[in-house]
């Protein structure tokens, strides 16, 4: 059995090259080029790109089939972060233990090296896939549209920064988990469902199976912000609690956190299971449990 950790670096850099690729093509000016590599070759996890991979291989699928899309995908995520960093948002200095976008270009710099980010996402989806049908790819940048923008990732992040210093309650905070974050995970299984002609009761479980580890990847980035370890996470430690974040931690405390972590990622796992078999499902299994365990 090939190991996870071994796989997840077999897979990231087939991604990294395919992202080097993309951003050694584009034309435009040095610092936008610059910025935008900057931004995003530099040691992120690539979870969103192998959710789309493992999604397409657990399908019987050619996994390549899903690299640009994957790519596209992770700039989208980079822009996410190079944006939540600014000041006018979470206002941090380090991300990936390198100086944020911001603060390394200036500020106006950072808003544009994002928006670059975003903008060439649906560039590369729309003429990269030359092996994906023009129906698939329409659906492809529909769904990365709604999952993306006011119906999904900037809409959890509107409601986050509202309710920093508030005590919200429990479905406010679910509505900012499930959007912030929950959206840009469920995105790339989905468009391996989509990619890999996923029957329906299969895409059912796969997008259930993707809310459930989308709220335990939140779950223990905002646990990490408390327990974590800066040469790890790359990220300051403490973040949330100095910006007074609505946070599980914050909500429900860390030993309540770390009971809904573990719950949400066993009924992940059954999901999947009842889906397609313990032996089908088995880097998904151990997938899962990085993500509720992962220190960075
Ligand atoms: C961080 O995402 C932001 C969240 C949505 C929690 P990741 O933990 O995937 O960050 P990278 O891409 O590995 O740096
Ligand atoms: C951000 O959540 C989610 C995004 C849409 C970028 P956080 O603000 O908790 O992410 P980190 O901790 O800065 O990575
Ligand atoms: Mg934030
Ligand atoms: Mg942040
Ligand atoms: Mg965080």
């Amino acid at each position: 059995m090939i190991l996870l950790k071994d796989y997840l670096n077999s897979k990231r850099e087939a991604i990294d090259s395919v992202l080097e690729k993309f951003l050694d093509e584009l034309i435009a000016p040095k610092v936008i080029t610059e910025g935008m590599k900057y931004s995003v070759l530099n040691g992120g996890k690539r979870i969103r790109p192998i959710l789309v991979l493992m999604t397409l291989e657990l399908l019987n699928k050619d996994s390549r089939l899903g690299l640009a899309t994957g790519a596209a995908i992770e700039m989208i995520h980079s822009y996410s972060l190079v944006h939540d960093d600014l000041p006018a948002l979470d206002n941090d200095d380090y991300r990936r233990g390198k100086l944020t976008t911001h603060k390394k270009f200036g500020e106006a710099e950072g808003i544009l090296i994002g928006d670059s980010l975003l903008t060439e996402a649906f560039k590369i989806i729309s003429e990269k896939n030359e092996k994906i049908s023009f129906e698939k790819i329409v659906k492809i940048i529909a769904l990365t549209s709604d999952y993306s923008g006011a119906r999904g990732m900037i809409g959890g992040q509107m409601i986050d920064i509202e309710s920093e210093g508030k005590k919200v309650d429990i479905e406010i905070l679910r509505y900012i988990h499930s959007n912030k974050t929950g959206k840009l995970i469920k995105l790339p299984v989905e468009v391996g469902a989509i990619i890999g002609d996923a029957k329906p009761e299969e895409k059912e479980a796969l997008i259930r199976y993707a809310e459930l580890i989308g709220l335990a990847f939140q779950i223990q980035d905002d646990i990490l912000d408390i327990e974590g370890d800066f040469e790890k996470t790359g990220k300051k430690i403490g973040s949330d609690v100095a910006l007074e974040k609505s946070t599980y931690p914050a909500l429900i405390g860390l030993a309540k956190s770390k009971e809904l972590l573990n719950k949400t990622t066993v009924e992940a796992k059954k999901i999947l299971i009842e889906c397609f078999g313990g032996k089908r499902s088995e880097k998904f299994i151990e997938l899962t449990d990085y993500i509720a365990c992962r220190e960075s």
